[in-house]
């Protein structure tokens, strides 16, 4: 569905992304690892057209797409919820929402791909009943995890067949990580396919059907999560983690 090959991209002189390949497959939950500062964030952005590259290819459903605007990236299918959120603060959750809606249907005008995952607000609020109960408050009054369910909320109102997820569970209590990965899991036995960067390994793990760690831009771990899970020599020397 989605496939980076030999991807190289950074900002200005500094490459970040050094050769980077991955792929996500039609409904799947592809988990993107890796310390801070590996270059998830940029992979994000690259594939978003947020960020041009320099070499390689990023191709989506057989197509190349990186030499595409973001908003013609969006309206193929593909939808960032980008890390810290980033809703609008003076507007309300609702305003929020058909904001994004507006946009990704003004783009997709006279196009030839269909609104086919057909999220509509009624649908979002059945999915987040929390921000229904807070349609008309503004975006700076949500708590943390409600922000964060308006961010994917948001991203859903443009129709997408691939989310790409930077962080949801990041800065979160505990009950809201589980909230948030709950909605994760509901979108993905829905058949949406979502391409996950997350610092909870647990939760990465739960959900995904196939894992990547990235270091210095380039893959160095690829597998099956549970291979992860029972492999804590690669889980301390790539994440730095003490299991
Ligand atoms: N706008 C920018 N301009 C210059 N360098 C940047 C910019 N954004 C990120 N970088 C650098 O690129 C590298 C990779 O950053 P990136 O944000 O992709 O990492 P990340 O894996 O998402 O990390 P984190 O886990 O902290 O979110 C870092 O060295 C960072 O300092
Ligand atoms: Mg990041």
């Amino acid at each position: 569905m989605l496939s980076l090959v030999d991807v190289y991209a950074g900002y200005g002189e500094g490459l970040v992304l050094k050769g980077l390949s991955l792929e996500v497959r039609e409904r799947q939950v592809v988990a993107l690892l890796g310390r801070n500062g590996a270059g998830k964030t940029t992979t994000m952005r690259a594939i978003m057209g947020l960020l041009p590259i320099q070499r390689g290819e990023i191709t989506w459903r057989g197509e190349p797409i990186h030499r595409l605007q973001p908003h013609e990236i969006s309206r193929r299918g593909i939808a960032l919820v980008p890390q810290g959120r980033r809703i609008f603060p003076s507007l309300t959750v609702t305003e929020n929402l058909l904001i994004a809606a507006r946009e990704a249907g003004r783009h997709r005008r006279g196009r030839e791909r269909p609104a086919g995952s057909g999220w509509t607000l009624e649908r979002i609020y059945e999915l987040f009943p929390v921000l229904r109960e807070r349609g008309t408050i503004g975006g700076t009054r949500l708590s943390g995890g409600e922000q964060q369910m308006l961010a994917i909320a948001r991203a859903l109102m443009t129709q997408p067949d691939l989310l790409l997820c930077d962080e949801p569970s990041e800065g979160l209590a505990p009950i809201m990580v589980e909230r948030v990965a709950g909605v994760l899991k509901t979108l993905k036995e829905s058949g949406l396919a979502i391409l996950l960067v997350e610092q909870n390994l647990e939760v990465a793990l739960a959900l995904a059907d196939y894992v990547y760690i990235i270091d210095d831009g380039r893959v160095v771990y690829q597998g099956l999560p549970g291979e992860l899970a029972r492999d804590e020599a690669a889980q301390v020397r790539f994440l730095g983690a003490s299991a």
